[in-house]
């Protein structure tokens, strides 16, 4: 299993504490001695992991508290961004990330200047950052969804907690106003001269809290449903294609987006698919 973004602790510890008890706990009548787990500690490389391993020593000693006292938990650090590959294919069975996910892999591109005194998405903003950290977020997303299906175990469980806002219009009202008041204390210096309103007008935080109907849609959109039917049609129709479109050399970009459509489609209608099936006897 994996806590991907585990910080330094000790939240991590008292997730795994509990993925390991409610195991035992299924599987109590079983042989607990023969019960190995490995456990996987994720983190940007600049995390403090020297800090975590330590804290996990001293948890061990004083309270037994990750590993149970008949359980075998191996534990190792995994250093990288949690957008790219981390993992061998098929080797998770279990994964969760708590209070990590907001963050995102970059500041939206081309953000710079136009948020203004903002330092994120504020009532201020102009319409074209919302939709700049919305499409960041949903590349974010769904690259992440799209690696962890590559890693995870077919029938493998991801659980997954981060910051959202409750309602869809971002206008509406300002989303994280502990942001916005950073920003305008970060304007008081720029205003007395203590801060380069430059470097104020160039700082966005790359940071995104989504509403529940975006995180569905994605999943939805990055789930098997659109993927499973491209990589069904492409099957078929790809060398038909290839033949034809003059430019057409790989169809790669043609079923990604392709893939996108009927994910979309997916989402608003229910796809049913007849079939016919006979069985005949030969007759005397
Ligand atoms: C608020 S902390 C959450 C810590 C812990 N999971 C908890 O619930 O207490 C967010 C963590 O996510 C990590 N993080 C942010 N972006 C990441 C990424 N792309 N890959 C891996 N970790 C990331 C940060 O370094 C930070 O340690």
């Amino acid at each position: 299993m994996v806590d991907l973004g585990c910080a330094t602790g000790p939240n991590t510890f008292s997730v795994l504490t509990r993925v390991i008890d409610t195991i035992q706990h299924l599987r109590r009548n079983g042989n607990q001695d023969s019960q190995e787990f490995q456990v996987f500690l994720n983190d940007l490389p600049d995390n403090d992991f020297n800090g975590l391993f330590k804290l996990a020593e001293s948890l061990k000693e004083e309270k037994g508290l990750v590993f149970g006292s008949r359980s075998r938990c191996f534990v190792y650090g995994v250093p990288g961004s949690f957008y790219t590959r981390l993992f061998p294919r098929n080797s998770l069975h279990f994964a969760f990330s708590s209070c990590s996910l907001h963050w995102l892999s970059q500041v939206p591109q081309g953000l710079v200047r136009q948020n203004k005194e903002n330092i994120y998405i504020s009532i201020s903003s102009p319409p074209e950052v919302l939709d700049a950290y919305a499409e960041q977020y949903k590349r974010d997303l769904s690259t992440f969804l799209r690696l962890r299906g590559e890693e995870m175990v077919p029938g493998g469980r991801m659980v997954l907690t981060f910051m959202g806002r409750k309602v869809n219009d971002f206008s509406s009202q300002e989303h994280y106003k502990f942001y916005s008041m950073l920003a305008q204390t970060l304007l008081d210096m720029v205003t007395e001269g203590l801060l380069e309103r430059d470097d104020l007008y160039s700082f966005n935080i790359p940071f995104y809290m989504p509403c529940q109907q975006e995180v569905r849609s994605i999943i939805n959109q990055e789930g098997s449903g659109g993927k499973l039917v491209a990589e069904n049609i492409r099957a078929i129709m790809e060398p038909m294609l290839v033949s034809h479109f003059a430019k057409l050399k790989n169809c790669d970009a043609l079923f990604e987006r392709y893939s996108w459509k009927i994910g979309e489609y997916l989402l608003k209608e229910k796809a049913e698919c007849h079939m016919l099936a006979f069985s005949l006897n030969r007759g005397d």
